[in-house]
Order: structure tokens, then sequence, then C-alpha cells
């Protein structure tokens, strides 16, 4: 706590607790993390991505007929306004699908027919829509900017097969819907991170869930956050081989460049989300014969490991969610969107805990410029610009 007179500068809020929240715990120092208290690797293990969504949003496991009704509306949700659907249709296909999901998302605040205002529940149902419907808008533009036509949702597959199957057309196997279903389990939440706290922000002015889901879509795609996994990929792609992964590594690492994947600032050890994607990689990798990828990766990270761990960086979420996605047929603009539908559930449930006890976030900035500056008509100011 600073006295009076002295000012203690916070840059990036590094080690700043702005709520106290029950939602996710992280243990940075021995690669833990909780969600509501159970570990993720739990989670990962016997848990679905609804059950996840129910538990992040509401706080507890739901019972049978919790769940069913939550998935109930979830489902009513699936398939986009027309207007939405015609919309997409009129983009370049080169947008990019983070930009084009952004504006879709502020865009189902148009059609909204109960508006977007109301209080707590009215903002919880307006964020289960979001995340019911925004995998059927990422697939529907992935598939728009082929030239082919959307494939509508099926009402009775869950959120991540359906997802794989409106992509393809056609359904997942077992195998891919189940890890599909744990990556979108390991991307639903994780604190008070860069996204989730422009959502917060948003909502503590008392805007809409809408707008608040839009600000941390617009957030999560920068390439130091949620747009990693995209880097990585392309970072190991560009690596080609297990033989010269040591070899460019320390070429990136002499450019001053950095190993995308890599670094946390929470996490100084490894990313337990890391643990669990790096073997569904491997899986992936040898079932579609894309092994030669995987184990490129695996040597890039052992390379980076090797120069990075002294310094506390090891690989986190982003390192191998790129492969795991790839090996889905997931094209690579699509990772930080397939993120963000995750993240969806994390970000719907941050921002109704903080609106449970809101307070408008409004912090300082340390004021270095001039003051008391002599106002000078425009034609007397002489030629130096003042700076
Ligand atoms: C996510 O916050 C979350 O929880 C995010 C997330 C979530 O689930 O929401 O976990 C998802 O965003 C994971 C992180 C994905 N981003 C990347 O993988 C991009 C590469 N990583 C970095 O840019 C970096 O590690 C950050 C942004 C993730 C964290 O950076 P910090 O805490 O701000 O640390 P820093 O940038 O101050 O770096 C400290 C030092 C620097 O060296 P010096 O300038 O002091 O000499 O470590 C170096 C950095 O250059 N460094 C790296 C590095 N990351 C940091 N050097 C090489 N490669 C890297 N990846």
């Amino acid at each position: 706590m600073s006295s009076e007179n002295t000012v203690v500068l916070h840059k990036g809020l590094d080690n700043v607790y702005v709520a106290e929240s029950s939602i996710c715990y992280i243990d940075g120092e021995n690669s833990k993390l909780f969600y509501r208290g159970y570990s993720v690797e739990d989670l990962a293990q016997r848990s679905t991505f609804e059950e996840v969504a129910f538990l992040l949003i509401y706080g507890w496991l739901p019972k049978r007929e919790e769940f069913e009704g939550f998935v109930r509306t979830l489902r009513e949700s699936y398939t986009p306004p027309q207007e939405v659907l015609a919309w997409l249709k009129t983009l370049p296909s080169q947008a990019h699908p983070m930009d084009v999901l952004r504006t879709a998302i502020s865009m189902l605040s148009l059609y909204d027919r109960q508006g977007v205002d109301g209080g707590l529940e009215a903002n919880r149902l307006r964020g289960l829509r979001v995340i019911g419907v925004t995998p059927t808008i990422i697939a529907s533009f992935a598939r728009i900017r082929r030239g082919v036509n959307p494939v509508e949702p099926k009402m009775d597959l869950p959120i991540a097969s359906n997802f794989l199957y409106m992509l393809r057309g056609t359904e997942p196997d077992a195998f891919d819907a189940s890890v599909m279903d744990k990556a979108m389990i390991l991307h639903a939440e994780h604190e008070m991170n860069a996204s989730t706290f422009s959502c917060i922000v948003t909502a503590s002015t008392l805007s809409d869930m809408y707008s608040a889901i839009t600000a941390g879509v617009a957030t999560l795609k920068g390439p130091l956050h949620g747009g990693a996994n995209e880097a990585a990929l392309k970072y190991i792609q560009s690596v080609g081989s297990p033989e010269k992964a040591a070899e460019a590594v320390d070429r990136t690492l002499a450019a001053k460049q950095r190993i995308m994947g890599f670094g946390h600032r929470v996490y100084k050890n490894y990313d337990p989300r890391y643990m669990i994607l790096k073997p569904l990689a491997k899986q992936l990798g040898e079932r579609k014969g894309t092994l030669n990828l995987y184990l490129t990766a695996e040597a890039v990270e052992r390379a980076a490991v090797e120069r990075l761990s002294q310094h506390k960086l090891f690989p986190n979420v982003d390192f191998y969610s790129g492969l795991v996605f790839n090996a889905l047929g997931i094209e690579t603009d699509l990772f930080t969107p397939v993120f963000a539908m995750s993240r969806n559930a994390g970000w719907v449930a941050h921002v109704l805990e903080y609106l449970a006890d809101n307070r408008l976030v409004r912090p300082k900035a340390y004021y270095t410029g001039k003051l008391n500056s002599p106002y000078v008509e425009m034609d007397r100011r002489g030629d130096k610009v003042e700076g």
C-alpha cells in the first residue's frame, strides 16, 4: 500500500487482485488448475463441456434434470438469426474469422427480441445463447468462405461434436468427438486473463452481456493471448522436421523473438492443460498420419525448454492445442475462434459473478505530462510543433 505521496505503478496489472472469485484457482508454481474446486484433470477425464459450462456458471455440478434443462437452452440457441447467416455470406473470404466472430456476436444483440437490458437472469440467458450459437457462426463462415453451404446444427449433438459435424459435413468418430470436448473443457476458463478482464470492465459499466463478450473476443485475438495457438502451429510447421528444431529455436531466440506457446504470466512451471493436450496431440498424430508434425513439435519443445526453463518459461496451453485442432481438420485461422467458443463459458461465469457485487472498473494513470501550458493561436505558433 503506498503512502499519500508515493505512487506504485502496476503496468499490466501484474499480481494485482481486481475481484474476489470462486470460479477458478491457478497454482502457477505447481501446475495446478481448478474450476469451482474440481481439478481440470478430473473434469477433462470425466466431464463434458456442457457440464463444465454449467459448473462454471452456476457453481455446482448439475443434477440430471438441471443438466437437461441447461442443454435444452443451449440447443435452442444453436441456430443463429437468419439475418446473421445472410450477413456471413456477404463477407470477403479473406476476412479473419476472429473479426467475423467479434462482429457476429455484436450483431446478435440487434436481433435479441428481449433487447439487451434486464437483470442477472436475462444476462445469464443471453450468455447461454452466445455459448450455443458461437460454434454455428464459426463453422458456417468457415464453409461459406470455401464456397460451400453451411451445414445446419443437429439438435441431438453436443456442442463439440456438432462443431466438427458443421465444419466437416460428417459426424466425428467417438475419438475425435471426445478429444474436441476435452479441448473445449481445457479452454473454457482461466481466472482473470486479459480477455476475461475485458469482459469484466465492460460489464462493470452495466453495459450488456453481448458487449462484454464482444470485448472478450476482441481481446482474445491478440498473439500474446488466444492468438498464440495459430502462431505456435505455424512456427512448428516452419521448422519442418525434428532435426531442425534446435537450430530454429536458437535462431528465434537470437533474434529476440518469442517461441509462441511458451511462457505465461501466472504459470512459472508447466501449464497443466499442456500436460493433457500433449498426449492427445500424439494420439491424433498417430491416427491421422501426421506424427512427423508431432515429433517436430516435441523436438521444438525440448529445445525451447532446455533454453528457457531457467527463466521459468515453459509450454502453455497454446503449444499443442494447434496440433490437436489441426489433426481434427480445423483450419489454422479457426483455432482462436475455437478458443473463444470454449472461453464463452468462463466469460459468462465471470460477468455474472462480478455483476452480483459490481463496482465500476476505473484505475488511474500516473501523469507525467506538462501543466498550465499557455494556449497560442494557430497562426502564431511558429515552426516547431509542440510535442
Ligand atoms: C494464454 O493469462 C492467461 O491465463 C492466458 C491463457 C488463458 O487461458 O486465458 O492462459 C491463454 O494467453 C496463454 C499464453 C499464450 N501466449 C503465448 O504463448 C505468446 C508467447 N508468450 C509470451 O509472449 C509471454 O510469455 C506471455 C505474454 C504469455 C506472458 O508474458 P509476461 O508475463 O508479460 O512476461 P514478459 O513478456 O514480461 O516476459 C518476461 C521475459 C522477457 O524477457 P526479457 O525482456 O525480460 O529479457 O521472458 C521472455 C521475455 O522476452 N519471454 C519469452 C517468451 N515469453 C516471455 N522469451 C521467449 N519466448 C517466449 N514465449
